[in-house]
């Protein structure tokens, strides 16, 4: 089942909301629908991105500017889109990227107040027009995310962020939903997990309704 371009999702929020196994959820849907899929995810996705994630997650004693950050996350990007993400749309398959720009707003812009006209500039050299089709915000109260990831050992460099950055972070996300709503759909991640199973095969049986209407 391949059109011309492949539809690019991509699925966001603070840490701990359960990335991860609500993204399988939508691999194992569309699947079922028998539409090709890569499953992708930033900072990382290939080699030498991967590379840039681990300067960039990686506690060290060493501060990383904020410029460096952003710049790094670009460069990510840029070896992303040109290795995975644009090959496989232009085949016709489905990208599904565990966080994406976005996450350069909230994180760099909202948690480390960058500019947001810095990123924009960016976003436009390394993208040039491609943005996501669909983004899945799963929004979480960060005290119960900080909670969760707690959970799963050592913290990395962004994990190891204080409750005021994580709450600046899911605001931009929300600021981002309300002005993006074609774009973008806020899943409340607190439900329970079939509650939140059942709002996302929805949420992704309705575009591809539309993708193949
Ligand atoms: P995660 O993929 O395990 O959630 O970790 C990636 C971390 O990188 C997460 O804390 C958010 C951060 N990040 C940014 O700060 N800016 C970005 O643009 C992206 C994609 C991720």
């Amino acid at each position: 089942m391949t059109k011309n371009k492949g539809l690019f999702i991509t699925v966001e929020g603070v840490e701990g909301v359960g990335k991860s196994t609500n993204i399988e959820t939508i691999k194992n849907f569309l699947a079922e629908k028998d539409v090709e899929c890569v499953l992708t995810r930033e900072p990382g996705g290939t080699l030498i991105a991967e590379e840039i994630r681990e300067i960039l997650l990686k506690p060290r004693e060493e501060k990383l500017t904020e410029l460096s950050e952003l710049l790094l996350v670009f460069a990510a990007r840029a070896q992303h889109l040109a290795t995975v993400i644009k090959p496989a749309l232009v085949s016709g398959k489905w990208v599904i990227c565990d966080r994406f720009t976005d996450a350069t707003y909230a994180y760099q812009g909202g948690g480390r107040g960058l500019n947001k006209s810095v990123i924009t500039g960016l976003e436009d050299m390394v993208q040039n027009e491609l943005r996501p089709d669909l983004t899945v915000i799963l929004d979480l109260d960060p005290e119960t995310g900080m909670k969760r990831a707690a959970k799963r050992g050592s913290l990395d460099r962004f994990e190891q962020e204080h409750l005021e950055f994580f709450n600046k972070v899911r605001a931009v996300y929300l600021e981002i939903a309300r002005s993006e709503p074609k774009r973008c759909v806020i899943v409340d991640a607190s439900s329970p997990i079939e509650t939140v199973q059942v709002s996302l095969r929805a949420i992704i049986q309705s575009k591809l309704a539309e993708y193949f209407d």
